[in-house]
């Protein structure tokens, strides 16, 4: 049965693949979001588009009282590591008091299902198994991994206390189309852009570091068999493969035929060394499994970026 969803977010990078999944499946999708990363053109045609921040409790209830969704699918963040380390009180205004003010909205509403983008990248810090399951001791090293770690508690509090079904999906390094390669997340949207262009790019540290790369497709799959297979909990989103940023640089030199330099600088405070999550508990509730290779991905992702740069800054949804 068609279901009305709002998808935060909707206007950036995963939740833009996520609203795109969920209008295939014949659902009625309405995207909220401040378009402070992401980009009009990136909401389906078929979606309404609410302009609101949810930072504004006040802004994020009108959308709802009009909507009155069935589903909530939570993507709206303030998505920068790093920025969260630098300012961790603006990072918890959007990520845990918005989160909070878009849970409200949808208790108030009588929403069904609430998804909430969650990270398995930043949550268990540098853990000892790999790759970690959902089981791992939740220890981020920057505000970001804390502040996700908070909504997953509040999603449990309103799941006890107000019946709501909720559920946290909790990605691993996701790339691909529409990733912002102005944002400083991102490394494969950042080298893939810069290369194309011809520009240097930089890798922070020796490079060795491992990151679970997971394409965009997949993690929108995962949210459209959440919601309708009613999951709740958390959940891990990632291939269960680490590989390293030289690895993956590698490949992006090969997709765009780049001849120029790749640099090094000073390795970030906060980030983790090595992860890659475990996703069979996902894989054994809702039959959920990667389908596209870090090979093929990157090749898409360079195709995304080559087209994008020929047909200009104003191209149509993709
Ligand atoms: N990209 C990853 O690898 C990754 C990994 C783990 C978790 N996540 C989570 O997935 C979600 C989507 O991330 P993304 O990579 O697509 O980033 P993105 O920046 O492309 O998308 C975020 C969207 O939220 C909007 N937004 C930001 N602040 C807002 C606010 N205050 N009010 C309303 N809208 C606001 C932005 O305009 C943008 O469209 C985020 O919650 C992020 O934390 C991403």
């Amino acid at each position: 049965m068609a279901k009305r969803v709002i998808v935060t977010g909707g206007a950036g990078f995963i939740g833009s693949h996520v609203a795109d999944a969920l209008v295939a499946r014949g659902h009625e999708v309405a995207v909220l979001d401040a378009l402070n990363t992401g980009e009009r053109g990136n909401v389906p045609t078929k979606a309404t588009f609410y302009q609101a921040d949810i930072t504004d409790p006040a802004a994020v209830r009108r959308v709802f009282a009009e909507v009155r969704p069935h589903w909530v699918d939570h993507h709206a963040a303030q998505i920068s590591v790093p920025e969260s380390t630098k300012d961790p009180v603006a990072d918890a205004q959007a990520n845990v008091v918005g989160s909070l003010a878009v849970l409200e909205a949808a208790r108030e509403t009588g929403v069904e299902h609430f998804v909430f983008a969650s990270t398995g990248g930043a949550l268990y810090g540098d853990p000892e198994k790999m790759p970690s399951d959902e089981e791992t001791p939740i220890a981020p090293l920057a505000p970001y991994g804390a502040a996700k770690a908070a909504v997953e508690v509040y999603l449990g509090m309103y799941a006890r206390t107000w019946g709501m079904r909720t559920l946290a999906l909790r990605y691993a390094n996701v790339y691909g189309p529409r990733q912002s390669p102005h944002g400083e997340a991102g490394v494969v949207a950042i080298f893939a852009a810069r290369m194309l262009s011809g520009a240097n790019s930089t890798i922070f540290g020796d490079g060795e570091q491992q990151r679970d790369f997971v394409y965009v497709d997949d993690v929108a799959l995962a949210n459209v068999l959440a919601f309708e297979r009613g999951l709740t909990g958390s959940y891990n989103v990632g291939t269960g493969v680490a590989a390293s940023v030289n690895e993956v640089t590698r490949l992006l030199v090969r997709h765009a035929g780049f001849g120029g330099q790749v640099l090094h600088a000073a390795e970030r405070p906060g980030e983790v060394r090595r992860i890659a999550l475990d996703a069979s508990r996902l894989r054994r509730a809702v039959g959920w499994e990667p389908s596209v290779s870090l090979d093929e991905g990157l090749r898409r992702t360079v195709a995304f970026f080559r087209e994008k740069a020929r047909a200009g800054p104003r191209s149509p949804h993709a």
